[in-house]
């Protein structure tokens, strides 16, 4: 544990079945007059919840313009768009409702506008790019926004980080900052419930990731340990029956403050070599953010565990684990075949191979990892070499 920290984490946790409906008097709450709706591409914008929510914003007076153009992965090109939008419609706030995609790109485009485009902004040349490679520092805190999850998965409603895909280079980049906190999390059990099995298998398995890399950072502390544990326990026991047809409203529950919970701890210690490794295979493969966390977790779990497995025992007994008198190797062991045995009941593939990755792009998929920017606080140093011959064995 570090000598000192800092423990941030500013935004209000509306929770519970049916708290979409509240959107409306938290957005008035915020002195919000005109919002813009951001959401995806796909069948959310014609949801049962999403017009739940426009309800609500009617009955408060909240005006809303729609803004429902964002598919996966959304990159810098399409946050400045969004932006363009919030401006022209002048818009005073921001609502983002959907996955970790239209989340994330609504949680850039509020803070980009601010910094970038709204009169009076101090960069009117910059791209979002610029803000992202660090060659611009944000002056500005974003409009304020209110972020609906759909998916229990990114924890993007309740964290200080966004994933932006720079296409040119092929790559996915994620950005922290304090600014990225959204001012409102609304997070509706019942809304998560509608997704599909594999939509849920592959998100819940992005939360439980999220939890294990939180814990295990070597800057984690004894706050963000008691909310990643916490949030494990939560997702080992209820993600199984979570992807059933019609899970349980405690199951769902679970899943939703699971993942919620556990963003506030990892935008404290950042994540590890999982998303190190599984940013360029989505990027380079095409393939789902959690899928690829999925597949990549238990490889990169057990090689840490062996050099380092006091912390992954910990991390057994605190998910609840049957792990009592064993030595640290030994729960560190449980808790990956526990991993295992969860990702194959949800039907995620052992490999990178079986998710139609190419050969070719390892050596692409490498170079980016060994880049990556929470790679020292991975509770195993992996060398180089480590690293290859890692991404070998999930392939
Ligand atoms: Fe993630």
């Amino acid at each position: 544990m570090p000598d000192s920290f800092v423990f941030q984490a500013p935004t209000r946790l509306v929770f519970g079945p049916g708290s979409v409906s509240q959107t409306g008097a938290e957005a008035a709450g915020l002195g919000l007059r005109r919002v813009l709706l951001v959401t995806g591409k796909g069948p959310t914008k014609d949801s049962e919840g999403l017009a739940r929510l426009r309800a609500s914003l009617m009955a408060s007076g909240v005006d809303c313009g729609l803004y429902a153009e964002v598919s996966h992965d959304p990159d810098a090109a399409r946050i400045e768009d969004c932006a363009s939008k919030i401006v022209g419609e002048n818009c005073d706030g921001v609502i983002a409702y959907g996955g970790g995609s239209p989340i994330d790109c609504a949680k850039g485009a509020a803070l980009f506008a601010a910094n970038a485009r709204l009169p009076g902004s101090p960069f009117p040349e910059a791209s979002w790019l610029d803000f992202v490679y660090g060659r611009k520092a944000f002056g500005h805190s974003g409009l304020p926004l209110i972020a609906l999850p759909t998916t229990a998965g990114s924890g993007s409603e309740m964290s200080s980080a966004a994933v932006t895909v720079d296409p040119a280079a092929g790559r996915k980049l994620g950005l922290s900052s304090p600014w990225l906190f959204p001012r409102v999390a609304i997070v509706d059990p019942e809304v998560q419930a509608t997704m599909s099995a594999h939509l849920k298998a592959a998100t819940g398995m992005d939360a439980l990731t999220h939890a294990l890399e939180s814990y295990v950072s070597k800057r984690s502390t004894p706050l963000t340990r008691a909310i990643a544990g916490e949030a494990a326990r939560l997702i080992l026991r209820s993600l199984g029956p979570f992807c059933s047809q019609s899970p349980s409203t405690e199951v769902a529950a679970d899943l939703a403050l699971a993942s919620s919970m556990v963003a506030v701890a990892f935008s404290q210690t950042g994540l590890g070599m999982v998303h190190g490794f599984a940013h360029p295979v989505g990027a380079r493969g095409g393939v789902a953010h959690g899928v690829a966390n999925a597949v990549i977790l238990p490889h990169v779990a057990a090689a840490c565990a062996q050099t380092a497995p006091e912390p992954f025992a910990h991390l057994a007994a605190a998910a609840g684990l049957p792990v009592e008198g064993l030595k640290a190797d030994r729960a560190a062991s449980a808790l990956v075949e526990a991993i295992k045995i969860l990702a194959a009941r949800i039907g995620i593939p052992s490999n990178l191979h079986a998710l139609g990755l190419r050969r070719e792009e390892l050596p692409a998929i490498l170079a980016d990892a060994l880049t990556y920017r929470n790679r020292a606080s991975s509770p195993r140093a992996f060398t180089d070499d480590e690293l290859a011959a890692l991404l070998e064995r999930m392939y």
